[in-house]
This record gives structure tokens, sequence and C-alpha cells, in this order.
């Protein structure tokens, strides 16, 4: 079965809230998927998997040094040609999930649109756009 790697850094639980619906709406298309913190991935086992979503929210108008790192490392580790999605939630400026995204496209994987960003707590709306971001997602990959 495709799999899909659903990656998170989130402090509050906001993104790790996108993480979720993402995967859920994944896998109501049959697909296996993961969901963890980037704290319980390894970069290459997270590269492995058919699509990887990336997701993290902003400080200091930008992503933390640790995600940032982790998405160097994931990009170099063979996820070139791969489908991604960015996302994340975000206070005022939402740079992180835009960042993400630039990463993946130089590290030549397909980014889908849209780069999901949501201002603070995901509402019933944000999260059925999550929903369809893990839907499209998986369908890229069953293809
Ligand atoms: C110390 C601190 C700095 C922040 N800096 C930014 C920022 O520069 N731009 C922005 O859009 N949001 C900023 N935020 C807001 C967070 O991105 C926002 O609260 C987000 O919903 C947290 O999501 P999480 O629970 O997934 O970590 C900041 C929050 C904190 C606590």
């Amino acid at each position: 079965m495709s799999k899909i790697a659903v990656v998170y850094l989130s402090t509050t639980g906001n993104t790790r809230a996108m993480a979720d619906a993402i995967a859920d709406g994944a896998r109501s298309r049959n697909v296996d998927v993961e969901v963890k913190s980037f704290y319980d991935w390894k970069p290459e086992e997270a590269a492995a998997a058919d699509a990887i979503a990336i997701g993290s929210s902003t400080f200091h108008y930008t992503m933390l040094p640790p995600i940032e790192k982790f998405v160097d490392k994931l990009v170099g580790a063979g996820a070139k040609g791969k489908d991604g999605a960015a996302f994340g939630s975000y206070g005022w400026s939402g740079e992180a999930p835009i960042m993400i995204a630039e990463k993946m496209r130089i590290g030549g994987m397909n980014v889908l649109d849209p780069v999901l960003r949501v201002q603070y707590k995901p509402n019933e709306k944000d999260l059925k756009e999550c929903n369809r971001l893990g839907k499209d997602l998986a369908e890229k990959i069953k293809k």
C-alpha cells in the first residue's frame, strides 16, 4: 500500500490538529498514513514514504532551527521527485509553511497547492481544507 508520512512541529497543538486532519483525509482514500511530531521521525524514514506532508508553526518570522534542520535532512534523504505538502498554524505573519514548501521545491519535490496556513486554532472549515489536502495527496500517489 502507498504510504504518506505526516510530520509536524507544534507547540500548543494547532499545527498538530492540522496534521491529524490531513492524515484523516488521506486515510479516507485508503492509503497508509503515519503522523507524528518531527521529534519522533527519522528524516530518512519519512523520506522513504511515497508522499510527505510537513507542517510547522511560525516563530519570530521563521521556522525554529530544529525543524529547519529536519526538513533539510529529509529533502536530502531521497525525497526528490516525490509529492509533498506544506502546512502550519501561525499568528500574524506565517512564514514557516512557505519556507518549508520552498525547501521541498528546491529539493526537487512536487509540492501540492495550496500551502495551507491557518491562523491560530483551526476551525471546522480549516479542518475540512486540511482533510481535502490529505485526500489530494493520497490521490496523487495512488495513480
Ligand atoms: C514566542 C512566539 C513567537 C511567535 N512568532 C510568530 C511570528 O513571528 N509570526 C507568526 O505568524 N506567528 C508567531 N507566533 C504565533 C504562533 O505561530 C501561533 O500561536 C501558532 O498557532 C502556534 O501553533 P502550534 O500550536 O502548532 O505551535 C509566535 C508565538 C510565540 C509564542
